[in-house]
C-alpha cells in the first residue's frame, strides 16, 4: 500500500468558483436604493443593455458557424469598413431599447444621425450613446471585441431628444459601462458609485457579480500604444513613450508593453492589472489630427469608468470628462489609466509639445 499522503486530502480543491451569485439585476437594485428619487427607469435601462449584451454574446460565441463573419462592404459614417457584427450589434441595441419608453433617444458609432424613437412608442427621460462593436476589425480573428455605453439624462423637456441632450461632457454622464466578449463575456458598469464587473453564466443566462469594486492597481504593469505608428507622433508622445519603457531611467525598470487593437480589451485588462493605454494625435492623416477614438462613444463612458475606479482619463492637456463635445463624432487623443502615468503623460506633452 502507497505511504504517500493523499493529494485529494489535501486540496483546497473548489467545486465552483467563488463567484458571488448576485445577479446584475439585484445590483443594480440595490445600488438604486441608495437613491430614494429614483424612479427604477435608469435601472431598467441597464437592465436592457445587459440583455442586449446578452443576445451579440450569443452571436459573437457563434461567428464562424452562423454567417456574420466578414466585411458588409460598407462604409460607416466614420469612414471605415463596417463589419456584419458591427451591424448585428447596432440593430440589437436599436431594437431592444426602442420600445421601452426609457429613452429621447439613441446615437451610435455607426449611424450617422440621431436615432429616434419610433412613431407610436413613448420618450423617457434619458439618452443612450454607444459604440455597438469596439475593436470590429478584430472580429474575424476571435480575438476579443466590446461594445460601450454612456447614459445621460435628456435636457430637453418632452418630444424626440434634441442635439444638445447628446452633445454633454462626460462630467454629467448618470451611468456608463463597457462590455467585453473575449474568453468570457463580462459587463462592466458604474451610476457613480464605483465599477462592478459581471461575468456571463451562459448556462443559466445570467450575468454574476465576479469584480465588485473595481480599483486600478497601483504599480501599474503595462503601457498599451499602436506603436507602429510612432513616427506620426509629436515629440512630447514619442518622449513619454521612453518614459514608460523605461528608457529614460526615470522609470523604475520601465512598463511591460501589451496591445490588442480592442480598446475594450486594452482597458479592461489595464483597468484590472494597472496600466496606461493611449491612442494620441497623430500627423499619418491630416483629416485626423485629433486621434481615431471617438468623444462620445468611446472616451467619455471609458474616462467616466477609469475615475469611478480611481484613476484619470485626458486628451493630453486636461480632463476627457470636461470637454464639451461639439458634434456627434468628435475624436479625441486620449489617455487612460492610473492616474499618476496620465498626468505624467500630460506634463511631457505640455514640455515638449
Ligand atoms: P471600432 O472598431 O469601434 O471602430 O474601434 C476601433 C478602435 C479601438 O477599439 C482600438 O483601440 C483602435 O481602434 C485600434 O486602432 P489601430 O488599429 O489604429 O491601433
Ligand atoms: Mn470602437
Ligand atoms: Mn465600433
Amino acid at each position: 500500500m502507497s505511504t504517500q499522503p493523499s493529494r485529494i486530502a489535501n486540496a483546497s480543491y473548489q467545486a465552483f468558483p467563488p463567484i458571488q451569485v448576485t445577479t446584475i439585476e439585484a445590483h443594480i437594485l440595490d445600488q438604486q436604493r441608495s437613491h430614494p428619487e429614483a424612479t427604477g427607469v435608469l435601472t431598467s435601462l441597464l437592465y436592457d443593455i445587459a440583455l442586449s449584451a446578452k443576445i451579440i454574446a450569443h452571436a459573437t460565441t457563434r461567428a464562424g458557424l452562423i454567417d456574420v463573419l466578414g466585411k458588409t462592404g460598407l462604409e460607416n459614417v466614420q469612414g471605415e469598413q463596417v463589419a456584419r457584427l458591427d451591424v448585428l450589434a447596432n440593430e440589437t441595441l436599436i431594437r431592444v431599447n426602442s420600445p421601452t419608453g426609457r429613452l429621447a433617444g439613441m446615437a451610435s458609432e455607426e449611424n450617422a444621425d440621431i436615432i429616434p424613437i419610433p412613431e407610436g412608442y413613448r420618450t423617457g427621460p434619458y439618452v443612450l450613446l454607444f459604440d455597438p462593436l469596439d475593436g470590429s476589425s478584430n472580429t474575424d480573428y476571435t480575438i476579443s471585441i466590446g461594445t460601450i455605453f454612456g447614459i445621460y439624462r435628456r435636457i430637453s423637456k418632452t418630444g424626440p431628444g434634441q442635439i444638445e441632450d447628446f452633445l454633454q461632457p462626460g462630467r454629467s454622464l448618470v451611468a456608463a459601462g463597457y462590455v467585453i466578449y473575449g474568453n468570457s463575456t463580462v459587463f462592466v458598469y458604474s451610476t457613480g458609485q464605483g465599477v462592478h464587473g459581471f461575468t456571463l453564466d451562459p448556462g443559466v443566462g445570467e450575468f454574476l457579480l465576479s469584480h465588485p469594486n473595481i480599483r486600478i492597481p497601483d504599480p501599474a504593469r503595462f503601457y498599451s500604444v499602436n506603436q507602429g505608428y510612432e513616427r506620426y507622433w509629436s515629440s512630447g508622445v514619442r518622449q513619454f513613450t521612453d518614459y514608460v519603457q523605461g528608457k529614460t531611467g526615470e522609470f523604475n525598470g520601465g512598463l511591460s508593453m501589451r496591445y490588442v487593437g480592442s480598446l475594450v480589451a486594452d482597458f479592461h485588462r489595464n483597468l484590472l492589472a494597472g496600466g496606461i493605454f493611449y491612442y494620441p494625435a497623430d500627423s499619418k492623416d491630416p483629416d485626423k489630427p485629433h486621434g481615431k477614438l471617438r468623444l462620445l462613444y468611446e472616451c467619455a463612458p471609458m474616462a467616466y469608468i477609469a475615475g469611478q475606479a480611481g484613476g484619470y482619463a485626458s486628451d493630453g492637456k486636461g480632463p476627457i470628462l470636461d470637454i464639451v463635445p461639439t458634434s456627434l463624432h468628435q475624436r479625441t487623443p486620449f489617455f487612460v489609466g492610473n492616474r499618476c502615468l496620465v498626468e505624467t503623460a500630460e506634463a511631457y506633452i505640455k514640455r515638449y509639445g
